[in-house]
């Protein structure tokens, strides 16, 4: 692991093109949001095809929301923790040029990141499916308090978080920007992920068919990567900072 460790804030410190960090639910579990795939994940608790699904949406909104009123007592009660922290301060250092995650919790901006794509949309905003009508999370907070569906105060239809379900297709322009990001990038820093979920899970792939590194950070590391740091992110992440930022000036301006 200490072989492992040092090649891994090598592989961090040392890059001409920056570094790239791609983030999954993993990230967050340390703010007390479950992950999805776990044995006491969300998809375990609720059927994804009938909570998940845009199409279960659309069939019984109503529904999905029972399910959305626990997440939402979860997400207003997480903050950032470790390993938000030390992906942020990578970004202060010059070494991580963008965050691509797959959260919606908006925990990595909050932990003061600033070049974040969310490629699944994001939970601080809720959508009208009907007229595109969006409102912000704090405008409805009073009715997801009370536990009733908000609804679009143009149409009445009852809001969807502005966060993807499946059988929807991703943000456009995020996508665009992930491709370009992990084109360019000399290293991929992948934490907290299973990359189970497509078109996400083939940005590790297009990096390294680009000639990137790629460092995995995750208790149970899921992919072909160059180095992969076996344990939990908000432990390991902020040791990974204290060794870049002990090295000697490394990398060159970020773009
Ligand atoms: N630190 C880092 N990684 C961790 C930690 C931790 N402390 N604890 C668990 N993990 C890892 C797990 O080993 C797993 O590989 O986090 C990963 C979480 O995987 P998933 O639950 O599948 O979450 P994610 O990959 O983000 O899911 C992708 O699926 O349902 C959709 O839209 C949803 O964005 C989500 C997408």
């Amino acid at each position: 692991m200490t072989d492992q460790f040092a090649a891994a804030a090598r592989a961090l410190a040392a890059t001409d093109r920056g570094v790239v960090s791609l983030t999954g639910a993993g990230v967050s579990l340390a703010s007390g949001i479950p992950t999805f795939r776990s044995d006491d994940g969300l998809w375990n608790r609720y059927d994804p095809v009938e909570y998940g699904h845009i199409e279960a949406f659309k069939r019984d909104p109503e529904k999905v929301w029972r399910m959305l009123f626990d997440l939402d007592e979860i997400l207003e009660q997480a903050r950032p923790n470790a390993a938000h922290r030390a992906i942020a301060e990578l970004e202060q250092l010059g070494v991580v040029t963008h965050v691509l995650t797959q959260n919606a919790d908006g925990l990595h901006q909050r932990a003061g990141s600033t070049h974040v794509v969310e490629l699944h949309g994001s939970n601080r905003t809720l959508v009208c499916l009907t007229c595109d009508h969006r409102r912000t999370r704090e405008e409805v907070r009073g009715t997801l308090t009370a536990r009733t569906a908000p609804r679009c105060t143009t149409c009445e239809e009852v809001l969807k978080p502005d966060a993807v379900f499946f059988g929807e297709p991703l943000p456009r322009q995020a996508l665009r920007d992930a491709h370009d990001a992990v084109e360019r990038c000399s290293t991929l820093l992948v934490v907290g992920t299973s990359a189970e979920v497509y078109p996400v899970a083939d940005l590790p792939q297009l990096a390294r068919v680009a000639g990137a590194t790629i460092v995995e950070v995750n208790p149970e590391p899921v992919l072909p990567a160059d180095h992969r740091l076996a344990g939990p992110a908000e432990e390991l992440l902020p040791q990974l900072v204290a060794r870049i930022r002990d090295t000697e000036p490394h990398h060159e301006e970020p773009r």
